[in-house]
């Protein structure tokens, strides 16, 4: 069985069996996709510890894409290995971030991952905590509610994907003769984006390749989260908030 999920955000609750029932049937070889802001590697605490503890005794394994709320320096610091041919980083034996331009062959089927989005409430900017003024620049952005994030802290570059992933994107695609069974992101492609937000919401380069592997490649579903709905676009594009859907 494999499942997937919009955003957690650091909170889990969903997979409580009072909210999850179906986990009563799973194993450790049946997983639960998390379309991208796991936030479950967010400040390395002992609350935080303590819920990757929890996720690691559910009967499933968990899975996950990176959104763009993830704490990427801390993430960073998990080696990556090979795992049902792609890369990933275990970040305890059952709970495992999969890399972005992937392939993984789970139970027969073939997904194809590319984890990362770009944050829409940043318009007022970065801060860098490193800066002389930074005590008197945050105080006064939060007087005045000002919509930004601090470098490092509460936002990171690495929210978008490198060139050289997008290029690797490009090449295991083309090793799989642009066909993949599931495609699993955070951010959804230009198309979906126009759909969703009724042309509100801009472009982006992520979005922008995503548009191009959604008109060059055959699948069947394109589950996604980013967007904190559950919707469901021309049959296949899958948009995913707090439920829980069954994928194979
Ligand atoms: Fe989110």
């Amino acid at each position: 069985m494999i499942y997937a999920t919009g955003d957690t955000h650091g909170t889990f609750e969903r997979f409580r069996e009072a909210y999850f029932p179906e986990q009563a049937t799973m194993t450790k070889d049946d997983y639960v996709i998390i379309c991208g802001d796991f936030g479950g590697v967010w400040d390395g605490g002992k609350q935080e510890n303590k819920r990757l503890d929890w996720l690691e005794q559910l009967p499933f394994t968990v899975l996950f894409v990176s959104g763009n709320h993830e704490n990427f320096d801390l993430l960073a610091e998990y080696p990556a290995e090979d795992w049902n041919g792609g890369k990933v980083q275990r970040i305890r034996p059952h709970v495992i971030h999969l890399l972005r331009s992937q392939v993984f062959q789970l139970q027969g089927h073939s997904f194809f991952t590319m984890g990362g989005g770009r944050s829409h409430d940043i318009e007022d900017g970065i801060l860098s905590p490193f800066s002389e003024d930074f005590w008197e620049q945050y105080l006064y952005y939060r007087s005045i509610g000002a919509r930004f994030r601090v470098n490092h802290r509460s936002w990171w570059k690495e929210e978008m994907p490198s060139s050289g992933e997008y290029q690797e994107a490009d090449k295991i695609l083309e090793q799989s003769g642009w066909a993949v069974d599931y495609i699993i992101t955070h951010a959804a492609p230009n198309h979906i984006v126009d759909l969703l937000s009724g042309g509100a919401y801009g472009y982006d380069p992520l979005t922008n390749f995503l548009e191009d592997v959604r008109q060059k490649a055959k699948f069947h579903y394109w589950l996604f989260g980013h967007y904190h709905d559950n919707r469901i676009f021309e049959e296949k594009y899958v948009l995913l908030w707090e439920q829980i859907v069954k994928v194979v």
